[in-house]
């Protein structure tokens, strides 16, 4: 039995949805579980030339054999849910999915606060945030509750009262109608219901008949509500942790694989030591294709940074690492790799919660690029030196060894080291 946590390094958009394809393929999984975010995430992965983006779906969906797990630590927009089903059956899979009865769901009023007061991080709008807000507040909504009219209306009623409340007399908006979203959430529910069951039951019963799981984080370590960067962060645990309390079973992991991009990316507000508001930054942009995968928006790019990859490794215990993206510096004479900040007037090396990351100046290493077309190579030995030096010199700052490397996004773009 192998159990597999596959976790973003960064800040998300790290490459997860292609290694968690690819991985889960190679190493026969059984199950492929997601256990945080929601539609804020955007995973995509490409089969020949053929793209698929998916936002609750987990990345595993594309292999029948494999069952696709929505854990309770995931919070579920149904009108996404089913585009996303539709979507997929129109293309002629067949979906093999699982949704957690305990998952919260992302209702109208949440969207449309998320909409007023998510502009001062960036966030996706997609209603996260809110949404999270009223699972710990104890007043949420379930898939569960969704499954009996009855309850669903009771609680539902409970919320638009104090919903309408917040909307037309703090935000000044319309108030929304109960029996419009009542009627369109029962009808959307009609279209999933098959698939709700209880997952923590599915994975311990998958526990003891010793079948194979991997773990699919959405997000990144530093957009971890509780380890990232606050406040510019999302509203769950995108780190380890999150696996525990995102699927209701006690994984036994045998490997944590980070996945980070040969460079930095993040979309949205908040601090970036290694950004680059340069020309070159502006190249890796354009060469890596960095628009967000859920929004559109273009990402800030910047140098990899040592320092938060290390801090990644710490938080989540990575045995390995995933580096990605690796192709796109091809066009770079020089590379430079963050290896410590200066702050106060100090180097620092390790990333701790008095630290603000706005005051901190990266101190850089160069190396020399490698300047050519690595996307066609698929041996670790036959990648130019130069690129196998930046690679040991990323295993060395980071403290982790690289066991996986994406020189482009499709599957066999793929070298195990
Ligand atoms: P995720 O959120 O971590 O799954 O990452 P996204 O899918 O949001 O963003 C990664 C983007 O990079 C996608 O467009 C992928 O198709 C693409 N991609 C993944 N790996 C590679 C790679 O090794 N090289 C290149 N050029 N593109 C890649
Ligand atoms: P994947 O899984 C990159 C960012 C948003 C914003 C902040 C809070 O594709 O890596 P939220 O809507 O979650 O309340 O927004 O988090 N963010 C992501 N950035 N990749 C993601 O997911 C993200 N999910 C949220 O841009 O800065
Ligand atoms: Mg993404």
């Amino acid at each position: 039995m192998t159990e597999i946590a596959i976790i973003g390094a960064q800040w998300g958009d790290e490459g997860k949805g292609k290694i968690v394809d690819w991985t889960s393929k190679k190493q026969g999984m059984k199950y492929v579980v997601r256990f945080n975010g929601g539609n804020n995430a955007g995973h995509t992965v490409w089969v020949g030339n053929d793209e698929y983006k998916f936002h609750l779906l987990p990345s595993g969906i594309l292999h029948p054999e494999i069952v696709n797990i929505i854990g309770n630590g995931v919070v579920i927009d149904p009108s996404v849910l089913v585009g996303e089903l539709d979507s997929i059956e129109s293309r002629g899979h067949k979906v093999n999915l699982r949704i957690s009865e305990s998952a919260n769901l992302i209702m109208p009023y949440h969207r449309v606060l998320d909409g007023i007061e998510g502009g001062k991080i960036g966030t996706t709008r997609r209603g996260i945030g809110p949404c999270y807000e009223d699972k710990v507040a104890r007043r949420g909504i379930t898939v569960h509750d969704l499954m009996n009219d009855g309850v669903f209306r009771e609680k539902l009623l409970k919320n638009m009262e104090m919903k309408n409340q917040i909307l037309t007399k703090i935000y000044d908006q319309k108030p929304l109608s109960t029996d419009e979203i009542f009627d369109s959430y029962s009808a959307l529910s009609e279209r999933f219901r098959q698939y709700v069951c209880d997952v923590s039951l599915i994975l311990y019963e998958a526990v003891c008949k010793d079948e194979n799981i991997l773990f699919e984080g959405a997000q990144g370590n530093m957009l971890d509500v509780d380890h990232g960067t606050r406040p510019y962060i999302t509203s769950s645990n995108t780190t380890i942790g999150g696996i525990f309390t995102g699927t209701g079973i006690r994984p036994n992991l045998d490997t944590v694989l980070g996945v980070m991009k040969a460079y930095t990316t993040r979309v949205g507000e908040g601090p970036f030591p290694t950004e680059l508001n340069d020309e070159t930054g502006k190249k890796i942009q354009e060469i890596g294709k960095e628009v967000g995968t859920t929004t559109g928006r273009n990402r800030r790019c910047g140098w990899l940074d040592t320092v938060i990859g290390r801090y990644a490794s710490r938080i989540n215990g990575f045995d390995e690492l995933a580096i990605t993206k690796l192709d796109v510096l091809g066009f770079l004479p020089v590379i430079k790799v963050c290896t410590a900040y200066n702050y106060n007037n100090k180097e620092i090396k390790e990333i701790s919660s008095g630290i603000n990351l706005e005051e901190c100046q990266p101190i850089y290493e160069e190396w020399p690029g490698w300047r050519e077309d690595i996307s066609n190579i698929r041996n670790y030995r036959d990648l130019p030196e130069n690129t196998k030096r930046y690679l040991s010199r990323i295993e060395e700052l980071t403290e982790t060894p690289v066991s996986i490397i994406s020189v482009g996004p499709e599957r066999e773009q793929t070298i195990l080291k």
